[in-house]
């Protein structure tokens, strides 16, 4: 990567002219927004400049004259600009070397191993038992995979979890609920599972309403099946086995990878009592007076962690400690991150600190990704009639949408239904990625699909238009430019060639803050650069065998950026569209 090049040898140059004894402060090196600029910026001699008592000019020649011998290796130009920045360009020559190895092996290009031997656990699409799956579930999702499909990149282990809502007093509803309208009759014959689970809750609710003594049945209902109640048990059982099943079949048509453990709420159940004596032993917890066990976090202003509360019942804070404790020991994580929506920080920074208390491994390690809202103009995404939208209804509007607009844009082309849905759920999936993961997003299907703009549409179309030219330059590959002679790349052309190879360096960003809309942001400024080029630069026209040869290079190159670069956002990227 030529950043870190760059940055290697600025601090090396730079410990050279600082007195001894000194530290380097923290500097950047950063893209610069004008091609005037040159390929990368940086501001070393400002932050030296202070230290040395010396004005940033001055200090940025001591420095440009260290780098002399690094810029016969590296660069072709480095200028000092006011008011004390280095700006450097790199040389053809090392770009050509780079754009090779993107060609040669194509499905690498993007990947490192800078990852290897570390092992994080992100989990994502928390699903609920016995609720079908709502729009309000696809964030988590398609961040989470984007995270995982980035981390895997980079050779982290990376496991995912769904850490399944199975347990919990609400299930003590739909049993007392179950048994009184269909008591005796078997579930499997009632219809859609996800309907009936809608039509218990809701009425179960008014029923509670009326009579609030029925809330106290339906709590003796979970605790029976706690106790281990056998028909409360099988009940429990049908209803998690036909969740599971919609799970695994959304996350399919999500095309998410697959996941690693959907370890359920309900699987710390064992475990549970034994934190809690080890919370007490270590007096983190302490018993309150009318029963409840919990931890006094008031003074760091995280108020009281409620570990079992006044009538015995666990909670959902003390299931999340047992899981941090479960994935420490089997994965030995570095880190443990959760992506989920921006209510639950204030949960989550309690998990985090008490899991710290007790040794579990906490703060620092364990991350809150958390993200905002996405709603609908109309208000339509997040609730109508009191119900959310399903994801079913969510994709298949996508998909409806999109055939639509490609009927309209390509009237001829051939697998329409299957390109429809690739367009669709990438059209969905990146206007999410392409939003600051802590923004709420007001979602627009005419936003989403659009073949311009920052949309997953016109980066798909890119790629295909990309495609489309390769078809056409006759069959075989022809030489590449080492045979064909050297080529004198113009501005344009060193500078998608520069924007190109900036990939891995992105991915890096990406990771640094989980961000997914940093890879999607540079996807978009790459294929305008793309669409600049390919409208300016004449490729299967070329007379010039030589600037053929390279374009050919280029644009190959470039799709493959763009495929890759999508993919690692859970997109796929069609030959033709
Ligand atoms: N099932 C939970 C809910 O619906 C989300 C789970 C979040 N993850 C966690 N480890 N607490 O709110």
């Amino acid at each position: 990567m030529f950043r870190s090049e760059i940055r290697k040898m600025l601090l090396e140059a730079a410990e050279k002219i600082i007195p001894e004894g000194e530290a380097v402060p923290g500097f950047s090196v950063e893209v610069p927004e004008s091609l005037e600029h040159g390929d990368y910026a940086s501001n070393i001699a400002l932050a030296l400049a202070k230290v040395l008592k010396k004005p940033p000019m001055e200090v940025a020649g001591l420095l440009v004259e260290q780098l002399t011998t690094y810029d016969q290796q590296l660069t072709t130009k480095i200028e000092i600009a006011t008011p004390g920045f280095i700006n450097f360009s790199i040389k053809d020559k090392f770009l050509f070397r780079e754009l090779e190895n993107v060609l040669k092996v194509p499905d690498e290009w993007g990947k490192s191993d800078e990852g290897n031997g570390k092992t994080v656990v992100v989990e994502y699409f928390q699903l609920n038992i016995a609720k079908r799956p709502h729009v309000g579930h696809l964030r988590s999702a398609v961040i989470g995979d984007a995270i995982k499909r980035m981390l895997l990149s980079q050779g982290y282990n990376a496991v995912s979890d769904t850490h399944v809502g199975d347990w919990g007093t609400q299930f003590g509803i739909l049993l007392l609920a179950y048994k009184e309208v269909y008591g005796g009759k078997p579930m499997g014959e009632l219809g859609d599972p996800f309907d009936v689970f809608e039509k218990l809750y809701i009425e179960e609710n008014e029923r509670i309403e009326k009579d609030p003594s029925r809330r106290e049945r339906a709590k003796e209902e979970f605790a029976k099946m706690e106790r281990g109640d056998p028909e409360n048990r099988e009940i429990w059982e049908w209803m998690v086995d036909v969740s599971m099943k919609k799970l695994e079949e959304s996350a399919v048509r999500l095309n998410l990878l697959p996941f690693d453990e959907h370890r359920g709420e309900s699987a710390y159940e064992e475990v549970m009592p034994k934190i809690v004596e080890l919370a007490l032993e270590k007096s983190i917890a302490k018993k309150t007076t009318d029963g409840a066990i919990v931890v006094d976090l008031i003074a760091e202003k995280l108020d009281e962690a409620v570990l079992i509360k006044s009538d015995g019942a666990s909670t959902y804070l003390l299931r999340d400690l047992a899981t941090i404790q479960y994935r420490k020991g089997k994965y030995d994580f570095f880190r443990n991150l959760y992506v989920v929506d921006i209510r639950q920080s204030h949960h989550f920074k309690q998990v985090f600190r008490v899991a710290e208390l007790l040794g579990f491994g906490g703060v620092g390690e364990s991350e809150h990704v958390e993200f905002g809202f996405m709603t609908s103009p109309e208000g339509a995404f997040s609730t109508r009639k009191g119900t959310a939208i399903s994801l079913d209804a969510v994709l298949d509007e996508a998909h409806g949408k999109a055939f639509a607009v490609i009927k309209e844009k390509n009237p001829n082309l051939g697998n329409a239904e299957k390109v429809a849905g690739v367009v669709g759920l990438g059209a969905l999936k990146y206007f999410d990625l392409s939003h600051h993961r802590k923004s709420d997003v007001v979602f627009r299907w005419e936003d989403a699909l659009s073949f311009e703009g920052n949309t997953g549409p016109y980066i798909q179309y890119t790629h295909a238009r990309l495609k489309s030219i390769l078809r056409k330059v006759d069959g075989s590959l022809g030489p590449d430019f080492e045979v064909a002679g050297k080529p004198e790349p113009d501005e344009l052309e060193h500078e998608l060639l520069v924007s190109l190879l900036r990939l891995p360096e992105v991915i890096e960003d990406a990771l640094k803050d989980f961000t997914p809309n940093t890879l999607a942001n540079y996807l978009f400024l790459f294929a305008q650069r793309v669409n600049e080029f390919y409208h300016s630069h004449p490729v299967l026209k070329e007379p010039d065998q030589i600037k053929l040869s390279f374009r050919k290079d280029l644009v190959r190159a470039s799709a493959i950026t763009i495929k890759n670069a999508l993919g690692l956002l859970g997109i796929d990227a069609p030959e033709e569209m």
